[in-house]
């Protein structure tokens, strides 16, 4: 009975599977069977789907390769990656140094058409799916020339003397920078979660913000969804982004906050140290490790979040040496993280929206999560199904933070373990590591909810692709837009 029911269940979730092999259990998966509704006869067993990601400075070319499965599900082979030495698109519509000349901005993917018909065998061409993405930057040029630009590249991509692969109705499009993260749960799941049972929802961190996508339990209405369709099917996705709650904003608004609380008492008291340009104040800092003292400079910042707004007094610039000596501790740090992530405007009501991530899923944290992290693990440990993948849990996270805070004073347990880890980093980085793990903790647990006990993933890649490529997510909506052409046909 029981096993009935978990499979029964497995089948229901089984609904959102993105790619990989067939579910073994026929008799439980039925209907889904018949994800992508395409006569088998039309399927291939191998497809090859180009990208090319006009979102940097240059074009790259991510070159896919799936094995397609009996009933129709696209199993995530292998990539090759190509970046060529051109200007990147948005060169081509820049009016300095100019001219605009969004012809030569089509005629410069020639290189990469050339390398991908170079590694895909010529009888698949025809059936070989290619797609462009350009970012959300173009659109910082003037109308018309990010259009006209995108329909140079459309007609120009359509010529088989030019192109000999497949291109569907949308092949050149820009994309938002708030879609990535859509396409990057949409490739992780295919790898990390290929039989579609144990969502895995993606947190990033950037420079601006963090950003949550995952799959929320059915029965919760009411929660703002973003879906991305893929096909035939909708993924009712939630994502979100809590602006401002990246370490670097974060650090720079903590630092400046205890220096504008430094009385002038504390100052009068002698709290400083002699260096080569004068006298540096000293700011007794929770966050910073207690063993140790650190300059930082800081630089001015466009909004004073605290106190007076527009008060440029308020605003303390410059050298000064921050000291957590006596004084740090992960617990005081965490108090003043959360402080702060709370001050962030629209913090409260962005965190109130975001839905329980369910319990079933499983965590992955991509983007700028992974530099922290990483060297700061005493003891790696890497996950069953995807070797180049961490696992930790958030209670270690904490733990991690606890130790860093205390710095060379931690002579508890883990000692050796941690200074073999402390002694890797950098040295001007060392002391703030306490800071960075805290505000990590902080954002998982009272930014999106993690309980002590939640298990996280993390790593820079996974089969060979990077954490935060979106461009498989691409790839697989490519795919599967491909049949509903089909069948509209
Ligand atoms: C634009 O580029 C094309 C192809 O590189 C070139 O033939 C053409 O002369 C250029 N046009 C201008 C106005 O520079
Ligand atoms: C390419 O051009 C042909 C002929 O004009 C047209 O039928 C087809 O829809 C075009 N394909 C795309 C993807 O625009
Ligand atoms: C600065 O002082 C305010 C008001 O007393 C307090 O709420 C805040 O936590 C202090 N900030 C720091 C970084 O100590
Ligand atoms: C956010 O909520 C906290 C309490 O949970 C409160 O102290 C803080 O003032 C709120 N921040 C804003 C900007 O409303």
């Amino acid at each position: 009975m029981l096993t009935r029911l978990l499979l029964a269940s497995a089948s229901f979730l089984a609904a959102w599977q993105l790619c990989g092999a067939d579910v073994v259990d026929q008799q439980f998966v039925g209907g889904e069977q018949q994800v992508f509704n395409v006569p088998e006869s039309v399927l291939p067993t191998t497809k090859y789907v180009v990208v090319l990601d006009a979102s940097s400075m240059n074009t790259r070319l991510h070159l896919y390769d799936f094995a397609i499965s009996p009933s129709g599900l696209p199993n995530y082979k292998s990539k090759k990656f190509f970046r060529p030495n051109d200007a990147g698109l948005y060169s081509y519509i820049s009016s300095w140094p100019g001219p605009r000349n969004v012809t030569a901005g089509a005629e410069s993917l020639r290189p990469l058409i050339e390398h991908a018909k170079k590694l895909i065998p010529a009888e698949v061409h025809p059936e070989t799916l290619l797609v462009l993405r350009a970012s959300e930057i173009l659109h910082a040029h003037p109308a018309p020339w990010p259009q006209r630009l995108m329909q140079t590249i459309h007609s120009w991509l359509n010529k088989t003397e030019n192109v000999p692969f497949k291109l569907l109705s949308d092949v050149a499009q820009i994309i938002e920078r708030s879609d990535h993260l859509a396409y990057v749960w949409a490739g992780m799941n295919c790898v990390l979660n290929p039989e579609g049972n144990r969502d895995v929802a993606v947190i990033t961190m950037s420079r601006f913000d963090t950003q949550v996508a995952f799959l929320p339990q059915v029965e919760l209405s009411g929660y703002q969804a973003a879906p991305i369709q893929l096909g035939d099917k909708s993924y009712p996705l939630f994502r979100t982004s809590l602006p401002g709650t990246d370490t670097t904003r974060i650090t720079s608004q903590i630092l400046k906050s205890l220096v504008r609380n430094r009385t002038d008492e504390e100052l009068e008291q002698g709290h400083m140290l002699a260096s080569g340009n004068g006298v540096v104040p000293v700011v007794p800092n929770p966050c910073f490790a207690r063993h140790n003292e650190q300059y930082v400079t800081l630089e001015p910042d466009v909004k004073v979040l605290l106190k007076d707004e527009d008060a440029p007094a308020n605003d303390p610039v410059g050298p000064y040496i921050m000291s957590g000596k006596g004084l740090a501790e992960f617990e005081l740090c965490a108090e003043l993280v959360d402080e702060h992530m709370r001050r962030i405007p629209l913090f409260n009501e962005t965190k109130a929206a975001i839905p329980p991530i369910p319990e079933t899923s499983r965590v992955l944290l991509t983007g700028a999560f992974d530099a922290i992290l990483e060297p700061a693990l005493l003891s790696p440990e890497a996950s069953l199904d995807a070797s180049e993948l961490h696992v930790t849990t958030v209670r270690k996270i904490a733990d991690l933070a606890r130790l860093f805070c205390l710095g060379a004073a931690a002579r508890n347990s883990g000692y050796t373990q941690f200074l073999n880890a402390y002694n890797k980093l950098l040295e001007e980085r060392k002391p703030s590591w306490c800071l960075d793990l805290t505000i990590v903790h902080r954002i998982l647990v009272l930014g999106y909810g993690l309980d002590d006990s939640r298990e996280v993933m993390f790593g820079q890649k996974v089969k060979g692709l990077e954490t935060t490529d979106w461009t498989l997510g691409v790839a697989l909506k490519a795919i599967m837009d491909e049949r509903v052409e089909i069948l509209r046909e």
